[in-house]
């Protein structure tokens, strides 16, 4: 459905140079600094997906997202949605998709968000049924009811975003580009959000790409994940995938009934021990949990035991300070 390939987008900026001269010469000068903001991108998502584009602030999501939605030209490489150039005969494209950037709304400022969504109607020539059974559906899924007749720049930012997916896909387009949805919303906010969205992908089977620079965005909704920093795809594919790759060590604490002399086991490594308690640690690689346990219950009499994840968190970070895929 979408398809992306050696995307570039270079900003050529004007040399800055300082103090009173400096303006003078900024202005004449000739000199450019490039900045990189998508340098050599490529992936593809497929019909039904709910994909995940998640990366530091100044990565370069909201400026793919600007190309895959038509508002920006590439600087090179290739970019095809439903075999559509998105920039060429922009307003054709924009009729099939739906858009939300959490930083700025597409409604009306000063039209009650009602007027604004009829307003789209007609904009998109939605039928009167559709619009109708489409509004009737989010009003309620989306709690939209309450601030239906405010004007939109009186909404919170949570009621803001409810009415913007709710605008964004009034027209049922069977891709959604969702750029930060959930920025600066409470937690109870951003689990609407992701609820709805989730929904929208499963009942809809509406194909969704999701940036976020929030790591639970992505956790709680997408099987798939695109991991970007300064320009750059650094990993496609599943977080359990990123985890088994790149993760840390597992641990498993047991507590054992009976004082043993000897606690080691093949497979793991004793990290600590105090009292009855065995803090064992393991990679995916090495041995599965259940395998160590087996293993450890038909030396030892155990009471209790817990597995300990390695910090997902962690991993995303070790990812974009080491730069673990690059080469
Ligand atoms: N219109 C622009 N002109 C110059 N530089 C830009 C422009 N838009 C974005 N950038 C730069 O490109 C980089 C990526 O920005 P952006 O795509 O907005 O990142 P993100 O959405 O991941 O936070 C940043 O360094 C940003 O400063
Ligand atoms: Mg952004």
């Amino acid at each position: 459905m979408i398809t992306v390939q050696n995307l570039q987008k270079h900003f050529k900026l004007n040399k800055q140079y300082r103090g009173a001269w400096g303006s003078v010469r900024t202005l004449f000068s000739r000199e450019y600094e490039v900045v990189k903001a998508v340098d050599d991108i490529s992936f593809e998502v497929a019909r039904g997906e709910l994909v995940g584009y998640l990366g530091p602030n100044g990565a370069g999501k909201s400026t793919t997202i600007k190309m895959l939605t038509g508002l920006l030209v590439p600087s090179g490489g290739e970019l095809a949605v439903n075999g559509r150039l998105p920039w060429r005969d922009r307003q054709a494209y924009v009729a099939r998709i739906g858009a939300v950037f959490g930083q700025r709304t597409t409604l009306w400022w000063d039209l009650p968000v009602i007027e604004s969504l009829e307003l789209l109607q007609h904009i998109y020539h939605v039928p009167n049924g559709r619009f109708r059974q489409n509004l009737a559906d989010f009003e309620t899924m989306l709690e939209l009811k309450p601030f239906l007749n405010t004007p939109v720049r009186s909404l919170s930012l949570g009621q803001r975003m409810r009415a913007d997916l709710c605008a964004a896909l009034l027209h049922d387009p069977d891709l959604l580009f969702l750029d930060e949805p959930t920025i600066g919303l409470d937690v109870v906010a951003k689990e609407r959000i992701r609820q709805f969205i989730r929904h929208v992908n499963r009942e809809r089977g509406t194909t969704v790409l999701l940036t976020t620079h929030d790591l639970s965005d992505v956790q709680k909704l997408c099987d798939r994940v695109l991991i970007i920093d300064r320009g750059k795809l650094l990993y496609d594919g599943s977080l359990d995938a990123l985890q088994t790759r790149f993760g840390g060590r597992r641990e498993l604490v047991v507590d054992l009934a009976e004082p043993y002399s000897d606690v080691s086991v093949a497979g793991a490594t004793v990290v600590a021990r105090e009292n009855g308690r065995v803090t064992y640690q393991f990679t995916r690689e090495e041995i599965g949990a259940s395998e160590l346990i087996g293993r450890l219950s038909q030396r030892f009499r155990i009471q209790d035991l817990a597995v300990r994840e390695p910090d997902i968190e962690a991993t995303v970070r070790r990812i974009y300070e080491e730069r673990l895929l690059e080469n």
